[in-house]
């Protein structure tokens, strides 16, 4: 993995971070190398984890799609993310006109596009207007190019949400931004296990979150916000 700008808060906890008397916000990026891994389960699992024990709450950014759907929200309607990246002088007040309230302290900004034109100084632009009091989770989803690219690389905490996978694993290697930590997705009787993952990667796992039916079925309900599965919340606790 190539070097990335981000290892400043690589090994504090995140509540450290926001909840510091300096008032340090930290900005979160999940990413992942294939689709399906669970990175936006875990990118609002987190989210929400944090909105709720942040003063300010959290805001989501979702840079993938998915979102508004594992939130149990309606899909938008109006102007999006995607739109406010597409205008190259659109104000940090227009994107913050652009949050949902989710519920549970936690706001989102959908991304509303099917497909993404953005370019690497887009996520310039979009990490200097989400400056702020809250912490912030964005989910860069798993074709790492324009502002995810570059949100992922530049983030305080850079997560690759990661499956015990050769082929995953091997992707991994040959990303083009260094995670900080693992958020390692395990499956039972997989022949990968955390230590081999740190020993190849040469990066700590911070969680490891069970694939587990309890979290595919609030997910398939659109009730993942309002029940978080214990399994995901225990999770989300050691990764922050
Ligand atoms: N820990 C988990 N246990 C069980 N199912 C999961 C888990 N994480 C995600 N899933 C399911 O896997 C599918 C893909 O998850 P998603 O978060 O959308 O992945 P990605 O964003 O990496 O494409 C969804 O159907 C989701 O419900
Ligand atoms: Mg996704």
């Amino acid at each position: 993995m190539r070097a990335g700008a981000h290892t400043l808060h690589a090994s504090l906890p995140l509540e450290a971070l926001f909840s510091a008397p300096w008032g340090v916000v930290v900005l979160i990026s999940c990413w992942s190398v294939k689709g399906g891994s669970g990175t936006t389960v875990v990118s609002v699992a987190l989210a929400l984890f944090l909105a709720r024990s942040s003063p300010d709450g959290a805001l989501l950014v979702d840079l993938a799609g998915d979102a508004p759907a594992v939130l149990g929200l309606p899909d938008p309607t109006g102007p999006c993310t995607a739109d406010w990246l597409a205008e190259p002088d659109a104000t940090p007040e227009a994107l913050r006109r652009l949050e949902i309230d989710a519920g549970h302290a936690l706001s989102l900004l959908p991304w509303g596009a099917s497909t993404d034109h953005s370019i690497a100084s887009d996520g310039e632009r979009l990490l200097d207007a989400l400056n702020g009091s809250r912490p912030v989770v964005v989910d860069c989803g798993s074709r790492l190019a324009g502002a995810a690219l570059t949100v992922a690389a530049s983030a305080s905490v850079s997560l690759l949400v990661l499956r015990p996978c050769y082929l995953a694993l091997r992707r991994a290697l040959a990303a083009p931004v260094c995670a900080s930590g693992v958020i390692l997705v395990q499956e039972r009787d997989r022949v990968l296990g955390r230590r081999d993952i740190e020993d190849v990667l040469g990066i700590p796992v911070r969680a490891e979150v069970p694939w587990d039916a309890s979290v595919a079925r609030m997910v398939d309900a659109g009730l993942l916000a309002t029940r978080v599965p214990r399994v995901l919340e225990r999770a989300m606790r050691a990764a922050a």
